[in-house]
């Protein structure tokens, strides 16, 4: 019988990701990793920068693709699903993994599959990877620490699984995702819901500013002015700026208030929300 290492030796494969914080970058990462440890080309393409999302992509030079993406408001991000619509897979198989935040993660799951289905990708796999809540940097407190080795451990065993249905070692299909009981037009409304908390769009707090223009450069969706010190309403919310701030002087509003009225919503405890675990759906 022909080992998985030699059947993989010719298969290329291109991991396309978007992240604004680095949970997302940092499971693409392990997947890379352990693809390359395996013989397998992998190619990685930072979709983040508005500019990269631009750029056209050659797909037929790989042999299947693995997009990783955090959840925004229950689902892929809306940039990226924009992004997304500008491909055609002719075919090819790919996955998809999530990082997320501890909340409302089912839906993406379903409106990629519907997504990828529609724009010719063949969807094989997925999988969900804890990541702290990009809001914890505004008071929020989910998962902080995620993700960590256990999340890198259910992450090398999920590209490992995946690269087996896309050599068609293992034939079986990914099955269905259970249809979410809100239509697209009630989750548009729950992407809103996000600047009803965010009253304050990253905002520069301080004189001391160095002008080094990294928030202008970075934002994915071109919203930062670095001469005024702030974001317009093409803002998403990623807080890449914020993150990638090196004087430490870009904010939002305080969102702690707003954190146990989150778990009151989701009727979990702080606890609870801990204690998820990654998972793969085959
Ligand atoms: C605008 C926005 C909306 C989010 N919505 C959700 C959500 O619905 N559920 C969740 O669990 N996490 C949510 N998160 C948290 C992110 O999914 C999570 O922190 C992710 O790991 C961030 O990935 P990154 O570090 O690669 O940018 C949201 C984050 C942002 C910025």
């Amino acid at each position: 019988m022909i080992s998985l290492k030699e059947n993989t030796k010719n298969l290329s494969i291109l991991i396309a990701f978007f992240s604004a914080t680095g949970n997302t970058k940092k499971i693409s990462n392990v997947i890379q990793k352990k693809l390359h440890d395996s013989n397998i080309l992998v190619t990685m393409l930072d979709i983040t920068s508005y500019a990269s999302r631009k750029e056209e992509i050659l797909l037929n030079q790989y042999d299947a693709v693995v997009f990783g993406f955090p959840i925004y408001s229950m689902r892929a991000p809306r940039v990226c699903r924009e992004w997304l619509e500008t491909l055609d897979g002719k075919g090819m198989k790919c996955s998809v993994f999530f990082t997320y935040g501890g909340f409302g993660k089912d839906p993406a799951h379903y409106f990629i599959k519907k997504l990828l289905e529609k724009q010719n990708f063949k969807l094989v796999s997925t999988a969900e990877f804890l990541g702290a809540h990009t809001f914890n940097r505004s008071g929020w407190k989910a998962v902080i620490d995620r993700p960590n080795q256990s999340d890198f451990e259910v992450a090398q065993d999920y590209v490992m699984k995946t690269v087996r249905r896309f050599l068609g070692d293992d034939l079986n299909e990914l099955g269905e995702f259970e249809k979410p009981m809100y239509d697209v037009s009630q989750f548009d409304q729950a992407e809103k819901y996000r600047f009803s908390l965010i009253t304050k769009l990253p905002t520069k707090d301080s004189k001391n500013c160095s002008m080094c223009g990294l928030c202008e450069k970075l934002c994915p969706v071109n919203a930062m002015n670095m001469q005024k010190g702030i974001a317009d309403n093409r803002c998403i919310a990623c807080f890449r700026c914020i993150v990638n701030c090196p004087d430490g002087i870009l904010h939002t509003n305080d969102l702690s208030d707003s954190w146990d009225k989150k778990l009151k919503m989701h009727k979990m405890t702080k606890e609870e929300v801990d204690n998820l675990k990654s998972k793969i759906y085959l």
